[in-house]
């Protein structure tokens, strides 16, 4: 009997080397320590034998259970591990990997521009004040020498609030309304930026909302050669020193004299091109000297004061300088549009 038992032992061990996984394992315990493995059939039939080799056999037959089932959880612990080590091995972080790129946001272009002009205006000494862009009509219209029914009002398509009076302000010039009474009597050099609505068919060279930058100086000695010189000096910040600009004569409401300027044609260099219609020249802006009525419903005397003041479009710079040919893609929000900027 003491020799089957050591064999036992032997096969049982070489095949535990073999069993690579639990399942294996688990075939192995029921084919050596089951009850129907050799060994139980062994130890069932002890009290078969001759009585002294009974203790003999049955010490041994305990000794090779005992060391089966300890190899076999070393075994199982030794699979688990290399198990693990496997996972660990093949779930490994790669740093050395190059990382996705992280998408930047960037300030809208029009943020852009408006603030880069802000900065030239700053620089030349002037203050930057936001105004209101839900208005009445006397700041709109009324104050700004347009009095209902005055035509000139048909330059400008309004929305109207359902309450009486109220509107979307279609230019940023009553900004200068409410700047004045705020300061009079105080010479007064701002700019006053901001969204302009206007209830217009929305076209290539036409949108419902856009920003202006409106410009108002008003002091005891300002006479039109501080208007040219002031805009010239922006111009140069803006295009840079050569350039070459043009006042024209115009009309506003609330401007008197009134005027527009015109810089030279940047692309063809005023040979004429499409971009400024075969012109040479493209227009930036519209401007003038306060008109006395609108120095005085902003609460300056215009026998002591006087003022000048001009208003302009910042899309249609940005435009003309980046040939860009149609206003809407400043408020579409397509990405492949923003994203060169
Ligand atoms: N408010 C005018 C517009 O929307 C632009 C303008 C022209 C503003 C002349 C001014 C000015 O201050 O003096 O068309």
């Amino acid at each position: 009997m003491l020799k089957p038992l050591d064999e036992i032992q032997a096969q049982a061990l070489k095949a535990l080397e073999a069993a690579e996984d639990e399942e294996q394992l688990l075939a192995w315990r029921q084919t050596f320590l089951s009850r129907s493995a050799e060994l139980s059939q062994i130890v069932t039939a002890i009290p078969d034998l001759e009585p002294e080799e009974r203790p003999q056999v049955g010490r041994r037959a305990n000794e090779v259970k005992t060391r089966l089932e300890s190899e076999l959880a070393r075994q199982r612990a030794a699979l688990q591990a290399q198990a693990l080590d496997k996972k660990l091995r093949q779930e490994a972080l790669d740093v050395t990997l190059p990382g996705r790129p992280v998408v930047r946001g960037r300030l809208h272009p029009s943020t852009q521009n408006l603030r880069m002009i802000l900065d030239i205006w700053r620089e030349m000494g002037f203050q930057v004040y936001t105004s209101r862009e839900v208005e009445t009509e006397d700041h709109n219209f009324e104050l700004l020498n347009m009095p209902a029914h005055h035509p000139a009002r048909d330059m400008w398509d309004t929305f109207y609030l359902t309450t009486p009076g109220v509107l979307l302000r279609t230019h940023t010039s009553p900004g200068q309304i409410r700047i004045m009474r705020e300061r009079t009597p105080d010479p007064i050099r701002v700019v006053l930026p901001g969204m302009c609505y206007r209830y217009e068919q929305i076209t290539t060279r036409s949108e419902v909302q856009f920003n202006q930058i409106e410009g108002l100086a008003v002091g005891k000695h300002i006479t039109m050669a501080d208007l040219k010189g002031t805009l010239n000096g922006f111009a140069r910040h803006m295009f840079g020193d050569g350039v070459k600009t043009r006042f024209r004569a115009s009309h506003f409401p609330f401007t008197e004299p009134s005027g527009e300027v015109d810089i030279e044609c940047f692309v063809c260099m005023g040979e004429g091109c499409s971009v400024c219609k075969h012109t040479g020249w493209l227009e930036i802006l519209g401007c003038g000297m306060v008109h006395p009525t609108v120095l005085l419903n902003g609460g300056y005397d215009p026998e002591i004061y006087s003022g000048f003041a001009f208003g302009m479009g910042p899309e249609r710079i940005k435009m003309l300088m980046h040939r860009l040919d149609d206003i809407r893609v400043f408020w579409a929000n397509d990405m492949r549009f923003l994203e060169q900027f």
